[in-house]
């Protein structure tokens, strides 16, 4: 040995949080506000990975719903994944800028027909030049059996209608839908040109979802991974898609290309935030501030589908990466996301007790309703498939949908992979697995007597433990 010595690296079973005193008397009273980057507020610090087993549009909605947010992978082609974060944003809005329209002398049947292909109960009726001439829902035609009839003869007509006023409040629409018992509000310039829609079922799914985590226009919050070959490109047509953070998705983040491409984003997107990683050092985190980083993430081969530590032999255990990384970001007042190796709500306890802001989540989401694909039936239960972006399965797949030459596709499966498949119980919907994550973490903070995750940071406090104090952690049956 050179006599150089040895850090000491600990991971999420080396520690245990240690309880203080608290007088908090109940989970209500404790708070899971958190930065996911320099200007976007989470309300609770949970983040789906931007894994193609894991995060597209139905995984981010719940996500962003329950509070967190996803990051649609980038494993797709540009138009695929600039639709996947278009869905989400439209999933819940309060105004719908572009509603479906009709004109007054289509038929009953070709309206019904287009109301059915774009799943919706109603369309607005406009002329020639974008006014509004009246509105033909589902309760105008129900009893219809005519298909020949005009929509002029079975729409609300626009002297009939009660509108709102481009740039109206959410409160006055609300008010004007009460009072008048309808469904939907079309919204109008001054002159009287179609500006939008707003319905009520969309302030009652607003009401369902009370601790979404949505824009300024009450969108949902998305994020989208970009990569080092088109990652401009890309980023430019996510930005114009309303993605509300650019995730560079680097397995080696503190290098001269990730930060290459880190500068060129800042540079394009003033208004949106750039996260940079994956890193594990106190220097990488402020080399990414320095280039620009909105978010720093940390985690280098904890994942839960990760072989780059027994590949390279490179990496820092999670909590000490996370330790280093937080106390070097919280003086350049950026937030830390800790992603990978999360193996029960314990482990979000500690990783967020440790210094990060959010925690980035793969393999227990992987098994849910939400990740991408369907299940499988296999060995009498359900399972679905997870596996690493640098897996043997994963280039295959990215090569074929390139639709590389097959020759090219096998040199490429043929590298020493980072990361591993395997299959997944399926758990049914992501919401009760969040729910759990959450409470275990709430009642982490509150052993620790912390009302909110900057309280958590300055209180929590760690014992190193032994193998036999890890033993001890874990339920045991069978004692004699
Ligand atoms: P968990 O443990 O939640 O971790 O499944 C998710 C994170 O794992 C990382 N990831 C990889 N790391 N090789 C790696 O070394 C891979 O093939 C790979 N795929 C994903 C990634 O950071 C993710 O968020």
């Amino acid at each position: 040995m050179s006599g150089k010595e040895f850090k000491l690296g600990l991971s999420f079973d080396d520690i245990l949080l240690v309880p203080h005193y608290s007088n908090i008397k109940s989970r209500k009273d404790i708070s899971l506000r958190t930065q996911f980057s320099r200007s976007i507020t989470l309300n609770i610090p949970i983040v789906s990975a931007n894994m193609d087993t894991v995060t597209e549009s139905r995984m981010a909605i719940a996500m962003a719903r329950a509070g967190g947010i996803g990051v649609i992978h980038r494993f797709l082609s540009i138009e695929e994944q600039v639709r996947e974060v278009k869905k989400v944003k439209r999933a819940e809005q309060m105004t719908i800028d572009d509603p479906f329209t009709t004109r007054k002398n289509v038929t009953l049947g070709e309206a019904l027909a287009y109301m059915q292909t774009q799943g919706v109960s109603s369309l607005l009726v406009t002329g020639e030049s974008g006014a509004l001439e009246g509105i033909l829902t589902s309760r105008d035609v129900r009893f219809k059996t005519d298909m020949d009839m005009k929509v002029s003869e079975l729409m609300t007509p626009r002297a009939r209608l009660v509108v709102g006023k481009k740039g109206i409040s959410q409160a006055r629409a609300l008010r004007l839908l009460d009072e008048h018992k309808i469904e939907k509000l079309p919204i109008v310039s001054p002159r009287n040109r179609l500006a939008g829609l707003i319905t009520a079922a969309d302030f009652r799914k607003t009401r369902e979802h009370i601790h979404a985590a949505k824009d300024t226009e009450g969108q949902l919050l998305v994020g989208a991974a970009v990569g080092v070959k088109d990652g401009v490109e890309r980023a430019e047509q996510l930005v114009r898609a309303g993605c509300d953070a650019l995730v560079i998705d680097i397995a080696h983040g503190h290098h001269a290309r990730a930060v290459q491409l880190l500068r060129a984003l800042k540079k394009r997107f003033k208004k949106t935030d750039v996260v940079a990683g994956n890193v594990v050092t106190a220097r990488a985190v402020s080399d990414l501030v320095r280039a620009g980083a909105d978010a720093v993430k940390v985690g280098i081969g904890p994942g839960a589908a990760c072989s780059t530590r027994v590949v390279a032999g490179s990496g820092v255990p999670q909590i000490t990466a996370i330790m280093e990384c937080a106390a070097a970001a919280r003086k350049l007042r950026v937030p830390i996301v800790a992603d990978g190796g999360i193996k029960n709500s314990g482990d979000v306890a500690k990783a967020i007790g440790a210094g990060a802001s959010s925690v980035m989540i793969g393999n227990l989401f992987a098994g849910s309703l939400e990740s991408p694909g369907e299940y499988y039936i296999e060995d009498g239960g359900a399972h679905k498939m997870y596996r690493g972006l640098a897996s043997r399965e994963a280039a295959y797949d990215q090569a074929k949908r390139e639709a590389r030459a097959p020759l090219e596709a096998s040199l490429l499966t043929g590298r020493a992979p980072e990361g591993v498949g395997f299959r997944v119980s399926y758990k049914g919907e992501v919401g009760r697995i969040l729910e759990n994550l959450v409470d275990g973490l709430q009642s982490g903070m509150s052993y620790s007597g912390a009302r909110a995750i900057s309280e958590f940071w300055k209180k929590a406090e760690f014992v190193r433990i032994t193998e036999a104090g890890m033993k001890e952690s874990a339920p045991r049956t069978n004692q004699a």
